[in-house]
């Protein structure tokens, strides 16, 4: 069997490698510098081996292309490309009706379409299958279905394979075709009666860390103020056996999903008269997040950060991966910057980052950490300035949230 993916990143290139254990994959991408590197067997996303890659291409077994007709005789096509937000932080499905095009301009038999992109309840019904259609110079009979994508970049525990995997199609056919689908590769699956569920499901998992997150970083806020150390009662409050989860205090939440997410599931909800006002109200808790930790170094400094060297460190949005979308080192640097701070960051994980690359580890004013990924010596960090200020709970002997 022949699969197509269309978008070869964190997901795309992820379910690829799965896949081509089992089927024939074309990998398709718009940007032709991936498809250039994948197609010479080296992989761009961490969990994706580049050796690995090198031998499903060596057995005929993957192949990389910004050839849309490449994809036109796929029996099953996945979509994975970006959902992220506008300027003004609304819905962006430009990407996936950019799919719907390459899809409908080229595929030539029917065919099971599954998108595995994040929207909201109601975008395989009501917009991907549309559109497929409006492209698709004749008329066909695809089968359309859901199974939003779950992968934890940099997570070795959980993969494709072992984590529990929501499906449904617009009809039984596409639901029974997408079972059996991702049943070669995937133990645990879970259909669910409607693509509206699994899609909702998906935006819930995430806004239900969003809010958590959002709830702990107030917390900080609180403990610091009752001058009580955040993470002992964290982990005190961590003792009950039942009904707490622990989530830890951050400079704020990061990366495609959790700062996306749930604006994709409020825009839902304030579209069909329901309220979201907890869900915003958690995205600005977690966005002023930055300016709390400026001020709290501002303060411990004498009340001015004006031509002070301050390093940030960690500038990915979670440690041991190289994503800065979404990083809330992002707006540190430049609640910084606006406060007349000379700022430098490192992350050799990133290693360039806005075109800047990644500066040492040594010799700054101030030094704040956003993220501390393992390859990290800690004591380097404690050295590199003589105020060094940790939001990520990791560098006890730091001053810290
Ligand atoms: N990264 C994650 O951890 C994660 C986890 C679960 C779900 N998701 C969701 O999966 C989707 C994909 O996310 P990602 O992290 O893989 O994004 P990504 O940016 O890593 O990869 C997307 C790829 O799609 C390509 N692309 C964009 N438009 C295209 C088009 N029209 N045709 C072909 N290729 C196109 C881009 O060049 C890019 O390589 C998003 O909806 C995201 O919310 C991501």
């Amino acid at each position: 069997m022949r699969v197509a993916i269309i978008g070869q990143g964190y997901v795309g290139l992820t379910i690829s490698a799965f896949a081509a254990e089992h089927f024939e994959v074309v990998g398709f991408d718009s940007n032709q510098k991936i498809i250039d590197r994948l197609s010479s067997g080296i992989s761009h996303i961490e969990g994706v081996d580049s050796s690995l890659l090198a031998n499903r291409i060596k057995t005929g077994r993957y192949r990389a292309t910004t050839n849309g007709s490449m994809i036109s005789d796929c029996e099953v096509i996945v979509i994975a490309v970006p959902t992220p937000l506008t300027k003004d932080r609304k819905p962006d499905l430009s990407y996936i009706e950019s799919a719907c095009k390459t899809i409908g301009l080229n595929v030539s038999k029917p065919a099971l379409i599954i998108n595995e992109s994040t929207s909201f309840p109601g975008t395989l019904r009501n917009f991907i299958k549309p559109n497929i259609e409006k492209f698709s110079s004749r008329q066909m009979e695809h089968q359309y279905a859901i199974s939003p994508e779950r992968v934890d970049p940099g997570r070795s525990d959980f993969n494709q394979k072992n984590t529990p995997r929501l499906y449904a199609g617009l009809t039984s056919e596409a639901t029974a075709k997408t079972r059996e689908f991702y049943s070669k590769f995937c133990d645990n699956l879970v259909e669910v009666s409607s693509p509206e569920v699994a899609e909702a499901a998906k935006l819930f998992e995430n806004t239900f860390r969003q809010v958590n997150i959002a709830l702990v970083n107030e917390f900080a806020q609180i403990a610091h103020a009752l001058g009580i150390s955040v993470y002992e009662t964290l982990d005190a409050a961590n003792t009950k056996p039942y009904g707490f989860m622990k989530f830890t205090p951050s400079a704020g939440v990061g990366g495609h999903c959790i700062p996306v997410d749930p604006t994709y599931l409020a825009a839902v909800a304030e579209d069909n008269g329901a309220p979201a006002t907890f869900i915003r109200r958690a995205n600005e808790v977690n966005l002023e997040m930055s300016k709390y930790v400026v001020d709290r170094v501002e303060a411990d400094n004498g009340g001015s950060l004006q031509g002070k060297s301050v390093l940030v460190v960690g500038v990915a949005y979670k440690p041991n991966v190289a994503d800065v979308r979404e990083t809330a080192a992002e707006l540190v640097i430049e609640h910084l910057r606006n406060r007349g701070a000379i700022v430098a960051w490192h992350d050799d994980v990133v290693g360039t980052w806005h075109g800047e690359k990644s500066s040492d580890l040594s010799g700054a004013d101030l030094s704040i950490v956003i993220t501390k990924h393992d390859v990290v010596d800690a004591r380097k960090i404690m050295a590199s300035a003589p105020y060094v200020f940790d939001t990520t709970g990791k560098l006890p002997q730091a001053h810290g949230l």
